[in-house]
């Protein structure tokens, strides 16, 4: 019985990709060229350092964060103008994304598209759910509203990742609302990369009964390594979910920290508008390169494609330092790479790598 048990775990888990950071230099000062996880390179480090060591001063580890949750609730509150009481906390977005599924995913599964953030999938397998994902349309990498409506109608819960990991566009507002119109119950709006975009939908959750908009601090404010993510969605909706959310699942400092980040509002807005203007630099630079495309963005990451074979592509980023993710899995784009924005000499030697590796000048 227990080697029948054994066996039937191992080959369940056996199919769940776990998650694997991409391979990093040994030495920190070589990070300039860590861009590989989405990561916010724009935010001053020094600020953040204050917001760490006051937190600390704050913070008594010896209780349990009770108020904290209420009063990190009530600052979002104020600042994006909704409900406190509309707001769950999460340990990172990627902790909502599990109870998500968990909540609302069991029994009829999730719907999504693809390619996007693996981590909706990988939720729904642990847990043995139907997962369906609705392929993207065309270049434009546009939802396909009539499939995946489809797909929404017979799913518990609904991921719509907007701007999309990794294809870095933002979708288009109406066809989003189409699809929560359309869907059985909740979709979910991932705005963990919204603040680079054009918009947010954070204003449309009181018009609808079935739309959450999930966000974090990780991106926006730095905030990567302390874990706070949140989301915004209706009251019946946010009453049935709370039963699945852990007490005290995000640590008191972490609370205390993203409090304080949101005091620096003014220097966050600028950091984007600095990104935004490297971003649009890079793309233009790294499109005149023969052989590579590089697409839009709204994000804090570009995507683009090469006509390269993709362990020689892999090899050649690492000895140039530069970490990136190569994105496997579609089909007639060439390889394909997600890349962080990162500051202006990391992009530099961004365009410099590939223009390299295509054999040509920039
Ligand atoms: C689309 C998307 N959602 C959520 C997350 C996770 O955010 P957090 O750091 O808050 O867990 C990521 C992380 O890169 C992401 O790409």
């Amino acid at each position: 019985m227990r080697r029948e048990v054994l066996e039937a775990q191992k080959s369940r888990l056996a199919a769940i990709a776990p998650f694997t950071p991409a391979p990093r230099p040994e030495r920190r000062e070589e990070w300039k060229l860590k861009l590989d996880a989405n990561e916010n390179h724009f935010i001053d480090g020094g600020i953040l350092r204050r917001i760490l060591a006051e937190a600390l001063e704050e913070v008594d580890p010896r209780f349990y964060p009770v108020e904290e949750f209420q009063l990190l609730r009530e600052d979002i509150s104020r600042w994006l103008g909704v409900g406190s009481d509309l707001i769950a906390l999460g340990y990172g977005a990627d902790q909502l994304v599990e109870l998500l599924v968990q909540a609302f995913g069991v029994g009829y599964g999730v719907a999504s598209i693809s390619p996007t953030s693996p981590s909706y999938e990988t939720r729904c397998r642990i847990l043995g759910l139907k997962y369906s994902s609705t392929p993207l349309r065309g270049d434009g990498f546009e939802l396909d509203v009539e499939r995946l409506s489809e797909e929404a109608r017979r799913s518990g819960l609904v991921f719509i990742c907007s701007p999309n990991n990794p294809t870095a566009n933002q979708f288009r507002r109406d066809d989003i609302l189409a699809i929560v119109e359309n869907a059985a119950w909740v979709v979910v709006v991932d705005e963990a990369y919204a603040d680079f975009g054009e918009y947010s939908m954070v204003g449309d959750v009181e018009r609808y009964d079935n739309l959450i908009v999930l966000r974090t601090f990780s991106k926006f404010f730095g905030l990567a390594g302390l874990r706070v993510g949140y989301l915004i969605a209706p009251r019946d909706v946010i009453d049935a979910f709370v039963r699945v959310v852990p007490p005290f699942n995000v640590p008191s400092f972490s609370l205390a920290a993203a409090r304080r980040a949101l005091r620096h509002l003014d220097h966050a807005l600028k950091a984007v508008e600095e990104l935004k203007a490297e971003r649009s630099r890079l793309i233009q630079r790294l499109n005149t390169i023969s052989g590579v495309r590089a697409f839009p963005s709204q994000a804090n990451f570009i995507f683009l494609t090469a006509h390269l074979d993709s362990s020689i592509a892999r090899r050649a980023l690492s000895e140039y330092g530069v970490m990136a993710r190569i994105i496997e899995g579609m089909p007639g784009l060439g390889t394909c790479f997600k890349i962080t924005v990162g500051r202006r000499e990391a992009n530099d030697s961004v365009v410099e790598a590939f223009s390299s590796l295509m054999g040509g000048g920039a």
